[in-house]
């Protein structure tokens, strides 16, 4: 039968990683709901909009369009049909994207599309609000957590193997910060769902990590 998987957890805990494994798995459509905010602030840093004003961006969104295709390492993402997939992962786009991600009427469409995604089939979706609001009757929720320490760890080789130099002190505060913006904005604020299950991914593999997941979806 086909699930719905749910994927929360703090910034860097391996979601995107695991979750598209997962979905490989299963056959499942894999959706990065992070790339959708990413991909919304990258397009209003490049057209100089104010980033915390609602109604500006709410209207660049609703001429927006946020397509994903599959890709070999990492999904590719395309906005309004340019792929993005590496622009979006710049730094200015992680340190401002937690500032679009609290704007409500934001939020509210990019969950109608993330539904509408997650309607087409077994879906894996990571993000920080699925097993909460966008997909509140998924049949497996996961928290992922590790350690602020492990999570810039990796963050800083990810970087190193793209070339990109940023010291491990200044990734550890970046995540601090963003891990504090998204679980105090009012608007489905990070948080664990009830009856998600939780993961510490802190001293696991990424093959440990999916199996765990997978046996998950297999009860
Ligand atoms: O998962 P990723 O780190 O790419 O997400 C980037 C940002 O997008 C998060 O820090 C958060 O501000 C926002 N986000 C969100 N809700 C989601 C997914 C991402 O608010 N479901």
């Amino acid at each position: 039968s086909k699930l719905q998987v749910a994927i929360d957890g703090p910034a860097s805990a391996g979601k995107s990683t695991v979750a598209k494994l997962v979905a490989t798995r299963f056959s499942y459509i894999y959706c990065d709901t992070g790339a959708m905010y990413r991909s919304t602030t990258l397009k209003a840093i490049r057209n100089n909009l104010p980033l915390d004003d609602e109604q500006v961006i709410l209207k660049m969104l609703n001429d927006t369009e946020i397509t994903f295709e599959p890709g070999e390492k990492q999904q590719k993402v395309f906005l309004d049909g340019n792929e993005v997939t590496n622009d979006i992962r710049q730094e200015d786009v992680t340190n401002n994207v937690s500032t679009v991600a609290s704007l409500g009427a934001v939020r509210a469409e990019l969950v109608e599309r993330q539904q509408e995604i997650a309607a087409k089939g077994g879906i894996v979706m990571d993000g920080r609000d699925i097993g909460t609001t966008v997909l509140p009757n998924a049949e497996v929720k996961i928290f992922l957590i590790a350690s602020v320490e492990e999570r810039a760890d990796r963050r800083f080789k990810d970087n190193e193997e793209k070339g990109i130099h940023v010291p491990l002190e200044q990734l550890k505060k970046e995540i601090e910060e963003r891990d504090y913006k998204d679980s105090h904005r009012e608007v489905s604020p990070l948080t664990k769902a009830a009856d998600a299950i939780e993961i510490d991914t802190t001293s696991m593999s990424i093959d440990q990590v999916v199996d765990a997941i997978s046996d998950e979806i297999n009860k």
